[in-house]
């Protein structure tokens, strides 16, 4: 392939190489895929606001997470059967986070055991956590996390249902590689596994799932202020902003506009993370001026091991990494830890905030 620039890069030669049911699964979001654009769109409609004369010699992007030292604020977001992307899945992509200090989260819908990837790549790790009806199935996979040392748990509680995804309906895509749910290797559409969920998930599930497990439990999917002030009562180490990559429910929320008041409900309390259409280094400054402590990458990690394996995904996430620094020395602000809101402000191009 081309030298790619860019995360944007990676997308026309992964569509290249997918197959046609995998793509449409990967790319896809929710009925007609209104938040899928926005999410990328939302973070433009912040303009930054930058500093000179500040000496911006060194850049650091570390920021504390959890009592650990990230060395940048990007994590790579859950994300299911990457054997179909590549037939290194998810050890290609643990292998490249290692390479750039990368903090992966491995989903439950890994189609390689969370206790392989653990014993395969030393660094660190979350585990992603989907209740199933069958909750014998979740509680091999979360026993696996905990025995194979993932430090935290990320509850997915934006998935009680599946979305309505008419590109998957539409292709008949089907999975053959999840190591949970349908374990005989015979292809199941995503429908059948998704109706695996337990819909009838509280927050009495979260308390329990700390307690048996002993590891931090963040919750993903979050988008109202209420419910991040109850996350924090029922003692989530964190809340992530998230609509699932505009997968679940259209027209919902961009997780950058769901962000802001996230973060005053929270107040301090537990850390916040944001995801959805992160693209581009600036993108993470505004996230971290707003208020966010990190930020996770979804599709252009896929695009990226599609295209060429742990290489990709390393490149990717390095050059992810180069443009954070370039942001960081151009707006001023030399330590991400240092971001505040005095660097952004609602774009003028972007019409009034409602
Ligand atoms: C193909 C695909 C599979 C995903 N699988 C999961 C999953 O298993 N668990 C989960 O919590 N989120 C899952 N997500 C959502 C991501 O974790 C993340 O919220 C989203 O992709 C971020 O948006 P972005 O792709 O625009 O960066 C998935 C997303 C994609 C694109």
């Amino acid at each position: 392939m081309s030298d790619p620039q860019n995360l944007h890069d990676y997308e026309a030669p992964a569509a290249e190489v997918l197959e046609a049911g995998a793509l449409g699964y990967y790319a896809g979001g929710a009925g007609d895929e209104i938040t899928l654009a926005d999410n990328t769109a939302s973070w433009s409609r912040w303009a930054l606001k930058p500093r000179v004369l500040r000496d911006v010699a060194h850049v650091d992007t570390s920021v504390e997470l959890l009592g650990r030292t990230h060395e940048h604020p990007v994590l790579v977001a859950p994300m299911a059967y990457q054997r179909h992307a590549h037939p290194d899945g998810e050890l290609a992509t643990a292998r490249a986070c290692a390479a750039t200090g990368t903090t992966m989260v491995l989903s439950s819908q890994t189609t390689t055991p969370p206790a392989e990837v653990a014993a395969a790549v030393d660094a660190p790790r979350w585990f992603q956590v989907y209740v199933f009806k069958d909750r014998a199935v979740t509680a091999d996979l979360v026993e696996q996390a905990v025995a194979g040392g993932y430090e935290a748990l990320v509850l997915t509680v934006d998935f009680p249902v599946g979305g309505w995804r008419e590109r998957d309906r539409r292709s008949g895509f089907t999975v053959d590689k999840p190591v949970a749910l349908n374990t005989s290797g015979s292809p199941t559409s995503t429908a059948d596994l998704f109706a695996a969920h337990d819909p009838s998930l509280t927050w009495d599930d979260v308390e329990r799932l700390a307690a048996d497990s002993g590891l931090p439990v963040l919750l993903k999917g979050v988008l109202h202020p209420d419910d991040a002030r109850l996350a924090v009562a029922a003692g989530a180490a964190g809340v992530i902003v998230s609509n699932h990559g505009g997968r679940q429910l259209d027209t919902v929320l961009s997780g950058s506009d769901a962000l802001g008041p996230v973060v005053e409900a929270v107040d301090g309390a537990v850390p916040v993370l944001v995801d959805g259409g992160v693209r581009r280094g600036w993108d993470v400054v505004k996230a971290l001026a707003r208020g966010a402590d990190a930020v996770l990458l979804g599709r252009p990690v896929l695009w990226a091991l599609a295209t060429d394996g742990e290489a990709g995904v390393t490149h990717a996430l390095g050059l992810l990494r180069a443009e954070l620094e370039n942001a960081l020395a151009l707006v001023g602000c030399p330590r991400a830890r240092d971001l505040d809101a005095s660097f952004v402000q609602p774009a003028p191009w972007a019409g009034p905030v409602p």
